[in-house]
């Protein structure tokens, strides 16, 4: 199981009840399966029967990665806690996801960089500052780590990712085309990339 990781400080978004971002664990997996099966996947017409379906293999994978507790993986999940007076009943509740992963690619590949993936927030806690937290949660891991270079994918025609990345410092650097995209059945996809500032020198007294 992935310990919580008392190296990243929880960071707290916008909206009450204040979210913070911890490291995710196999306590968490039911809910972090249905945020990310609902954020990449619509239930309308005929996909409501292969659902089901989608989300096992999400979870499959996803309780492989959080089992495997690799020092070179997390996932981080920011939680909703309900505050004093706040009319929720529950325990915390998972409103967003992140995963990073270290990848040192063969030295004709590229640099050792951190690689994001599978970044989502859960439809009703949108447009909160939820998803800027979490990638700066991933960068604080990739400090951690010693690394500098952020990378993810993105589709071309994910506009409101497209927006958020660009906000969070992230530029495009390659466009990659495939077999459907060529035949105009799926968008591009973009690969998007940062550079993290070294962390300043402590000055001298
Ligand atoms: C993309 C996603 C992660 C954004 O999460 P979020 O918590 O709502 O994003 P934030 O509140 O942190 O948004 C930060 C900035 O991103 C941009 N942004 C986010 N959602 C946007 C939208 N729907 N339309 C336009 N810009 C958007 C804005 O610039 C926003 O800043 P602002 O609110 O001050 O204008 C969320 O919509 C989601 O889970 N989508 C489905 C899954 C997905 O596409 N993941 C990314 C895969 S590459």
């Amino acid at each position: 199981m992935v310990q919580a990781d008392p190296n990243i400080s929880p960071l707290s978004a916008s909206a009450a009840p204040q979210p913070h971002v911890r490291p995710a664990n196999l306590r968490d997996l039911d809910r972090l399966t249905d945020v990310l099966t609902a954020s990449f996947y619509d239930r309308d017409g005929w996909r409501l029967w292969v659902y089901p379906f989608i989300r096992l293999g999400i979870y499959e994978d996803l309780k492989q990665r959080l089992k495997a507790q690799s020092p070179r993986y997390a996932c981080l999940a920011a939680v909703a806690t309900p505050t004093a007076g706040s009319t929720a009943t529950h325990g915390e509740a998972i409103a967003g996801t992140v995963e990073a992963s270290l990848r040192q690619p063969w030295p004709w590949q590229g640099d050792r960089h951190v690689y994001i993936s599978n970044l989502a927030v859960d439809q009703t806690f949108r447009r909160q500052g939820i998803a800027i937290t979490l990638l700066r949660s991933c960068e604080q891991v990739a400090q951690r780590w010693g690394i500098r270079e952020l990378q993810l994918h993105v589709m071309e025609d994910n506009l409101a990712a497209r927006a958020l990345y660009r906000k969070a410092g992230f530029s495009v650097v390659q466009t990659e085309d495939s077999p459907a995209s060529w035949l105009g059945l799926q968008a591009r996809r973009l690969m998007m990339h940062k550079t993290l500032q070294p962390p300043p020198h402590p000055t001298k007294p």
